[in-house]
């Protein structure tokens, strides 16, 4: 298949595609995403096969007007302020949030649960296109399944192309790591991804808001996060705890043995979260074996950075 790069000033002919039930890669401000019109099932049935992606996980639903979210999504009377409330705060923004989904959204896209993620995305170009697409937009982000996602024009060029339909060339995406995932649909909301939405900002709006990880809550349902994510070919080993002298050893002893290594300190990531996926995807093209990276404090984007690491490892030193 030809894939048709798009300009900024094509973005009603890349609508065109989607209307036709093709797949078009098109920037937000977290990542790529890899979308097809939500009613649509043929067409989200390519994205599965494209991203090479397990059935079972679900996807985001994109809107660009609050509307759209009752078109989805069932809200229940006694939860419709605080979710107004939420959208009012956050949207158009990187979070995401699970609600019960109408029937009319094929089952292919939540992957047979009865449950939706639906996101306003905070781009311009994105907003433009599900508008002209007179639709909700489905997309998971834009990398082949397993691999980091692709956070700028090249790394979902390298990914699909020859795959999709189309791509969207746009600057590199402004947060750089996905929105955070949070599920309205159960008693206590619970944060099931961190992402681009700090989980305090979170709070004071939703205060009894809990993290998945926390012992508290029973069983955490977002089928993606069970599988290994966001990794690159070189083997990363996480330091939890380590002085950088120990990583130093470490890196020494690796290098004995003929690997080819890199050190990165993960403060830096912090200032722009969208480094992290890049580092990787370069870190393949250098063909570095190994990746060793220290802990960053799980407070504002590092506990979303801390969560990809920790996906994305191959080791944990504790
Ligand atoms: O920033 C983002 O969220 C990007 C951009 C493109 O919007 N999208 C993204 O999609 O990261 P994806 O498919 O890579 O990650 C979606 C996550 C997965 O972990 C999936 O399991 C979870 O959201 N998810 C989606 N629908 C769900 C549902 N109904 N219940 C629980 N988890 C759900
Ligand atoms: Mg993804």
């Amino acid at each position: 298949m030809k894939t048709k790069i798009f300009k900024l000033n094509q973005i009603r002919r890349a609508a065109e595609v989607i209307k036709n039930g093709e797949l078009v890669a098109f920037p937000t401000e977290t990542v790529y995403g890899l979308g097809a019109n939500v009613f649509n099932q043929d067409a989200i049935k390519k994205i599965f096969v494209a991203k090479g992606r397990p059935l079972d996980n679900p996807l985001i639903v994109h809107i660009s007007k609050k509307e759209q979210l009752y078109r989805i999504a069932k809200i229940k009377p006694s939860r419709e302020k605080i979710i107004e409330k939420l959208v009012d705060e956050f949207w158009p923004g990187p979070l995401a949030i699970i609600l019960q989904k109408k029937e009319t959204v094929p089952e292919e896209v939540t992957a047979g649960l009865n449950t939706i993620a639906i996101r306003m995305p905070n781009n311009k170009t994105a907003l433009r296109l599900i508008d002209y697409s007179e639709n909700p937009i489905a997309a998971p982000s834009a990398n082949l399944s397993g691999k980091p996602s692709g956070t700028c024009f090249e790394h979902v060029f390298d990914d699909f192309n020859g795959k999709i339909a189309g791509i969207i060339k746009s600057k590199p995406c402004k947060i750089g790591i996905e929105s955070t995932v949070i599920d309205l649909t159960t008693k206590t909301p619970v944060l099931l991804r961190p992402g681009g939405t700090d989980f305090e900002k979170l709070k004071k709006t939703l205060p009894d808001l809990v993290l998945a990880s926390d012992k508290k809550v029973k069983r955490a349902k977002s089928p993606g996060m069970k599988y290994r994510h966001y990794s690159p070919k070189a083997k990363i080993i996480l330091f939890e705890k380590s002085a950088l002298s120990q990583i130093e050893n470490y890196k020494n002893k690796l290098e004995s043995q003929n690997k080819s290594v890199k050190v990165i300190s993960p403060e830096k990531i912090v200032d722009f979260p969208g480094k992290l996926f890049r580092i990787f995807r370069k870190c393949d093209e250098e063909k570095i074996d190994y990746i060793l990276i220290s802990s960053i404090e799980e407070r504002g984007i590092g506990l979303a950075v801390m969560n990809r690491l920790r996906k994305s490892a191959s080791k944990i030193v504790k």
